[in-house]
């Protein structure tokens, strides 16, 4: 047994470099910066519900030829969202030429005092969620922030580019319903005719929080509605719980809310952006990709086509 270990060692002593450098062989081929691009179209990131809002306001913007959109999150607290939009964002920006901005609102020191049982005083206490402001400052690098309560700031807030993706963590029925005044108004240069919406809290019955805000907003608009966008759960790869999460702002009078752009902002898991051909491609796969080569070796074996012309043999 021991001899027969000594043998083995002694295999594995003369050929480790060989493994060590095949294992870097791999490592190179592999771009890096394509696997962040995939980690981020197949929604494999921190915070995959604002990736995938974005995703789709993103190829909304596209289609209707936009340069770019706003991203809003209410509620920033410490800021773990607002980080990830903006790195969203910024991915975003690159792969697809669009300029979005990236804004937050928050009051900084916490929960407001409540206005009444319809906030969920049982849940929630004023000074919750206190935000270290020079902390944030400091892991931000283009996101603006708003700060103050949304029932002041909201009101004279005037976007640079069409809101087209909202992130309503507020917690409090009262401030969620003041923070959907960004939604009021004809300036329809404010908005993109369909807004993608996140709300966090919706985690009770209809007669409070967040849910009881959405329904008093709709009692109050004919022309634009807030609803559930069912199905997301069947269309994204892991079938997340956030889906359910996942609704949108329609603006019924925007000059484009008609205009067709058939399943352009459909955004899924990748066998769905194969069924529906999306017009978001987040970016091309080039021919000489390690991706490229793995896909042209997959179709060789399966018969389907002679490998590309860059390949090594194999
Ligand atoms: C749950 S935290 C947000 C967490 C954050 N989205 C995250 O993912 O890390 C809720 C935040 O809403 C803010 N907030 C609640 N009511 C507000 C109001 N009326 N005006 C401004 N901010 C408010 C609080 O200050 C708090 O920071």
């Amino acid at each position: 047994m021991t001899k027969l270990k000594r043998v083995l060692d002694g295999i594995v002593d003369t050929r480790r470099h060989h493994v060590y450098e095949a294992a870097q062989r791999v490592l190179n081929r592999i771009p890096m910066e394509r696997a962040r691009a995939l980690q981020f179209e197949w929604l494999m990131v921190p915070f995959p519900k604002y990736a995938y809002g974005m995703q789709k306001a993103a190829a909304l913007a596209s289609a209707l030829d936009l340069p770019g959109f706003t991203a809003i999150e209410f509620g920033v607290a410490g800021g773990n969202g607002l980080v990830a939009m903006e790195q969203h964002a910024a991915r975003l920006s690159s792969d697809l030429g669009l300029s979005i901005d990236v804004v937050g609102f928050d009051l900084a020191i916490g929960m407001p005092p409540a206005t009444g049982y319809k906030d969920l005083t049982y849940r929630w206490s004023e000074g919750d969620f206190a935000m270290d402001e020079q902390a944030l400052r400091n892991r931000l690098s283009t996101a603006q922030l708003i700060l103050g309560d949304v029932s002041d700031t909201v009101p004279d807030y005037r976007p640079y580019s069409p809101i087209g993706f909202i992130s309503f963590d507020l917690d409090y029925y009262s401030s969620t319903l003041a923070a959907l005044q960004v939604v009021e108004g004809r300036h329809w240069d404010n908005w993109l005719p369909r807004i993608n919406a996140y709300f966090d809290d919706l985690r009770t019955i209809e007669w409070v929080g967040e849910r009881q805000a959405i329904t008093e907003w709709n009692a109050r608009h004919d022309d634009r509605k807030v609803g559930q966008v069912k199905g997301i759960r069947d269309s994204v790869f892991s079938g997340p719980a956030w889906a359910e999460k996942m609704f949108e702002i329609h603006l019924f009078e925007h000059p484009v809310y008609g205009k067709e752009i058939g399943s352009a902002d459909w955004v899924g898991s990748f066998a769905e952006r194969a069924r529906s051909k999306p017009t978001l491609r987040l970016r091309p796969v080039p021919e000489d990709s390690f991706r490229a080569q793995q896909l042209s070796r997959a179709r060789v074996r399966a018969g389907l086509q002679t490998p590309l012309r860059s390949e090594e043999p194999f």
